[in-house]
């Protein structure tokens, strides 16, 4: 209703004006010197921080606060948009003071490209590494994708979404000329993110960092996206890097034409996480590798996929495809 609507476009206004107080903050003033230093040794051209807004928070209780305040808004919903925290001061009364602090800010935009939240990264060390606004009226976590309002022209065109972890990455991408990269905001991919995936581009690639929290969130994640329809590739990279890392260190292209171009399709990519659990050199777990093996292939929904893989297992082991296919007849039937 009215209020409502009234209310959303309140939060709105003060996002807005926040995000515009940080990247002035950073780009034209003596408070944003160090996070200024920060970026630029991490690569960030200026370019950049002007594409995606990048802002900071100073090092400071009572900065943002007093500022809004002055422009009128109530302290009621600077803490509903989680600009403001409060603790309980003098007899009891509340005292607010500002929730980012010494913190680079990158904005988060909805589809219409509004800023509807805000994750903060310390400078260096500190724990946590990224505070990110509370969820709102206007933000809810498990339905957004950092970037997609700037990726989605790309994504569409190309038909393929790439899917990061992190800020940095998407923003290290697209410096480098990727513009059809997003990212789930800290959390296991959702379903609801995946049907949003799925409208945008047939495919999606998955570039999560090469780590085992980024292994298990790919591991998650690609049955999320296969459920949802997409055609899902895997993309690895050398052990301990994450996109940003492997950009800065190797480049755009080979990025491109090493790790975006040589992703391993969704069975692929189950069949080789498989088999390093296993020592193919003894003959008995070979048997037992490919036992499993065709267990994973008898769980693919399309007939054509299974006919591929057990015909590449049979080439690869040099065993029978009607020996093959008749395992596979146990494992379905072991299924139903
Ligand atoms: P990572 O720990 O991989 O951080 O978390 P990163 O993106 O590589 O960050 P840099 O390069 O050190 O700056 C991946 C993502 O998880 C979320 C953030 O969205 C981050 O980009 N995250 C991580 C949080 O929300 N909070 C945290 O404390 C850490
Ligand atoms: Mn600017
Ligand atoms: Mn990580
Ligand atoms: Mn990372
Ligand atoms: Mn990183």
């Amino acid at each position: 209703d009215n209020a409502e609507e009234l209310h959303r476009q309140e939060l709105l206004k003060v996002m807005d004006l926040a995000s515009r107080l940080f990247h002035h903050l950073l780009t034209q003033t003596e408070h944003g010197e160090a996070a200024r230093r920060y970026l630029n040794e991490r690569g960030l051209q200026l370019e950049t921080i002007e594409e995606f807004q990048i802002g900071y928070a100073p090092d400071s209780y009572h900065f943002l606060h007093p500022f809004l305040k002055r422009r009128g808004f109530a302290e009621g919903l600077l803490l509903e948009a989680g600009l403001v925290a409060e603790r309980e001061g003098v007899r009891g009364r509340p005292s607010y003071f500002d929730r980012f602090r010494g913190r680079v800010m990158f904005p988060i935009h909805d589809s219409q490209g509004r800023v509807v939240a805000f994750g903060g990264r310390v400078l260096g060390e500190g724990r946590p590494k990224y505070l990110n606004s509370p969820e709102t009226t206007l933000f809810h976590k498990g339905k957004f994708l950092f970037n997609l309002h700037r990726a989605r022209k790309t994504i569409r065109k190309d038909q393929q979404t790439i899917l990061f972890e992190g800020y940095m990455d998407v923003i290290a991408a697209w410096q480098a000329g990727l513009r059809s990269g997003v990212a789930t905001l800290g959390t296991a991919l959702t379903e609801s993110q995946a049907r949003v995936l799925k409208r945008n581009a047939e495919e999606t690639v998955l570039c999560y960092d090469s780590d085992s929290a980024g292994q298990s969130a790919t591991e998650r994640g690609m049955e999320v996206l296969k459920q949802e329809g997409c055609i899902v590739k895997v993309a690895r990279m050398p052990e301990g890097m994450d996109p940003d890392d492997y950009i800065r260190k190797y480049g755009a292209e080979a990025f491109s034409s090493k790790v975006i171009s040589q992703a391993s399709p969704f069975t692929a990519f189950k069949l080789e996480s498989l088999k390093k659990g296993f020592d193919l050199k003894d003959e008995d777990e070979r048997m037992r590798y490919l036992t499993r093996a065709v267990e994973v292939i008898s769980g693919l929904p399309k007939a054509i996929e299974r006919d591929h893989y057990l015909r590449r297992l049979s080439e690869e082991f040099r065993i029978s495809l009607d020996a093959l296919k008749q395992e596979q007849r146990t494992a379905s039937s072991k299924k139903r």
